[in-house]
């Protein structure tokens, strides 16, 4: 193909991602979405830029960092840049990114303060006091009116009253544009949330956006008032532009591919990327991107996936078991885009079987296998047609590029591959019908054989080529069993491309069959701690906190209502408590040598109940029991009877 002939410039891009932990298979999901986009408009002869990165600011970083006694710099790269981090996942996962962003690159540092500084002095920045609910593990603060039963409507966690000196923007000055370029403007997809963003954000009043902190230090100074931090937004939404060169000389691709042509983004940040984005850019007088699209959660059980609530996948566990091409095609086969879906192994290894072990790969090998066992070498040119039997699958194939780019330019992934894997079906349908087994048995069949085949491992070329976005290994594995055939976009809608008389190349199967129930054990075996992840829960010597900062503690009173020993634990006591809510609680606590489990049942205790979760032997423990040292004994906080659950310590 010729490489200069592009059809112009293409800019894509996905989040950015928070790097307070290891990133699990929702991220994942995104940025291979994003990759087979990006490949699927290269492959039509675009000039692709697609970025990612990671947004390294905020307090949540820096709480991290300060647990795991480094720099919030080095923790972040170390997820970041470390192994198994961020890159090395993209790595492994095939992500053909042109660009990554770290904003805590220096020229992203300096571009945000001018740009910060540019808004200050056109009147769009302003400083005022900040009131408001905040919520610790989102980063976010809500208004009151956007509280879902008193809780953060993201994550459903508590909240708590925030209140301090800080620059505000504008963003109420915008409303009016932003509701027309919502509505009126293809701007924002699925138009289902176009509507959430109208109703639930702007009719109620858009009120101007709090966009500097002064309660911590991790983010990016503001340069004329020190103690103020550029609160993470502006710091994050502005990489899309300064990654090409905006306020900065690190880059000078700005001419070339801004406006972007579409930011890929989860549904719960539609929000920042559909109103507090376009209304940063107008408040610049700088054009605004193409498009927005807000794609579904993948969830775990019917709830979301985050690293707060502790119950991630882990992708490197799923590409290293079962190959990065099967799980980059099942997150797009099997969850359409736009809405949520729900992740479970066995739709995996079921996904894996059926269409990739089964009809994809059954048809390249019986096809690739058959055309060898008749012919040796390579097909005879001598071939017959039968218009009667041939005309369904090959007019299928012949317009299937068509269908298959009408899907991937609406990001319909999962309805792009169910064009192919319609024609799949249809050519495995096709081989049971003309029997090629049978047309071998006479040598006068020969050409009529030759042209079954043919039409077979056209099939497979066409289909092949289309798969490259979302399978690039196995597109390209399975052009080279077709003797090396071409595969380029503008070979994709010509039926008869491959010479007839193609020498094909046998492998092994693209997709041995999984065994269902073997591999879930072998899953869930390999996904259990190791029991040296035991963590001591006895609390270090800490230093000295503000008043703040222990208010933010929140302490209850709760009842045992069962307690057990952990399995292959020496240390940890299980506890069911009840706190005074619906639901009871689970906490663990490394107090096994001191107390029998039954002793404690029924028992009035002390329990900090807004710790952030962990995980402990595999268990979920939502709070830590508070105990006294006496000597080399611990001594759980025990109170008298007659106290309720739930009442607060004050
Ligand atoms: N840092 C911000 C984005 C700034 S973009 C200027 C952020 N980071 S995040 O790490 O929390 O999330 C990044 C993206 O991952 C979001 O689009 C989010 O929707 C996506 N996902 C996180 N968990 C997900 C699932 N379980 N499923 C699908 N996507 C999910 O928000």
């Amino acid at each position: 193909m010729c490489e200069k002939c592009s059809k112009g410039n293409f800019y894509i891009t996905t989040p950015i991602y928070y790097p307070s932990a290891k990133l699990h298979i929702g991220h994942t999901y995104c940025t291979v979405a994003t990759d087979a986009m990006a490949r699927f408009k290269r492959m039509q002869g675009y000039n692709v830029l697609f970025l990612t990165g990671t947004d390294e600011h905020g307090q949540k970083i820096e709480d991290k960092a300060k647990e795991a006694g480094v720099t919030p710099k080095e923790y972040v790269d170390n997820i970041v840049e470390g192994p198994g981090g961020v890159l090395d996942l993209w790595k492994l996962m095939n992500i053909s990114n042109d660009r990554f962003i770290r904003t805590t690159d220096d020229y992203h540092v300096a571009a945000i303060q001018k740009i910060f500084k540019k808004m200050y002095e056109n009147g769009d920045i302003y400083k005022g006091t900040y009131k408001g609910k905040y919520c610790k593990p989102c980063e976010s603060f809500w208004t009151e009116s956007q509280l879902v039963d008193g809780k953060c409507p993201d994550c459903g966690r508590e909240v708590q009253d925030a209140e301090e000196e800080a620059y505000f923007f504008r963003l109420s000055k915008y409303a009016d544009r932003i509701q027309d370029l919502l509505e009126n403007t293809d701007y924002l997809e699925p138009r289902s949330r176009v509507h959430e963003m109208v109703n639930n954000f702007i009719k109620p009043g858009l009120e101007d956006l709090c966009v500097s902190r002064t309660s911590f230090s991790w983010g990016v100074p503001v340069d004329f008032d020190p103690g103020h931090v550029v609160y993470v937004w502006i710091d994050a939404l502005f990489n899309y532009m300064t990654a090409l060169g905006f306020q900065n000389d690190k880059y000078n691709d700005l001419s070339e591919f801004w406006p972007a042509d579409v930011h890929f983004v989860g549904k719960e940040i539609v929000r920042f990327h559909s109103i507090i984005w376009p209304a940063m850019l107008m408040s610049l007088d700088l054009p605004l991107p193409k498009k927005v699209y807000g794609h579904g959660w993948l969830l775990l059980d019917g709830g979301k996936m985050s690293k707060s609530k502790g119950n991630v996948v882990d992708p490197y566990l799923l590409a290293e078991h079962f190959g990065v091409d099967a799980l980059r095609f099942f997150l797009l086969r099997t969850f359409p885009f736009g809405s949520d879906g729900n992740f479970s192994n066995e739709s995996l290894i079921s996904t894996i079987n059926v269409d990739l072990a089964n009809d994809l790969g059954n048809l390249v090998s019986r096809t690739v296998a058959m055309a060898q066992k008749y012919f040796g070498e390579h097909l005879p040119a001598e071939q017959q047609e039968d218009m009667e039997k041939d005309t369904e699958l090959v007019q299928m194939v012949s317009s299937l590029r068509d269908r298959y780019e009408e899907q991937m330019e609406h990001y319909a992934f999962q309805n792009a591959l169910a064009e192919i894997f319609k024609v799949i079906s249809r050519a495995n349908k096709y081989i049971d019908e003309n029997a090629p087994w049978v047309l071998a048995k006479d040598e006068a069949n020969k050409p009529r054989l030759a042209r079954v085949l043919y039409n077979l491992l056209e099939t497979v070329r066409i289909c092949g080529g289309l798969l490259a976005p979302f399978m690039p290994a196995t597109s390209e594995e399975i052009g080279k069993r077709l003797g090396g055939a071409d595969m380029g976009w503008d070979s994709l809608n010509v039926y008869g491309t491959l010479s007839p008389e193609v020498a094909v190349v046998a492998g092994p199967a693209l997709f041995p069959r999984i065994d269902m129930d073997k591999e879930l054990a072998a899953l869930e075996e390999l996904s259990k701690p190791q029991p040296q992840e035991e963590e001591d829960p006895l609390p270090e010597p800490l230093p000295e906190i503000t008043f703040d900062t222990f208010e933010k503690v929140e302490m209850t009173v709760v009842k045992v209502l069962a307690c057990e020993k952990v399995k292959k634990s020496e240390k940890l006591l299980k506890f069911t408590l009840d706190d005074g809510t619906k639901e009871p609680r689970q906490i663990l606590s490394g107090i096994a040598k001191y107390y029998a489990p039954e002793q404690l049942v029924g028992k009035t205790l002390v329990a900090v109940t807004n710790l952030a979760p962990r995980k402990m032997m595999g268990q979920l423990s939502c709070g830590m029991l508070l105990s006294a040292e006496r000597g080399d004994k611990l001594n759980l906080v025990m109170l008298d009877d007659g106290i309720a659950a739930g009442s607060r310590l004050v």
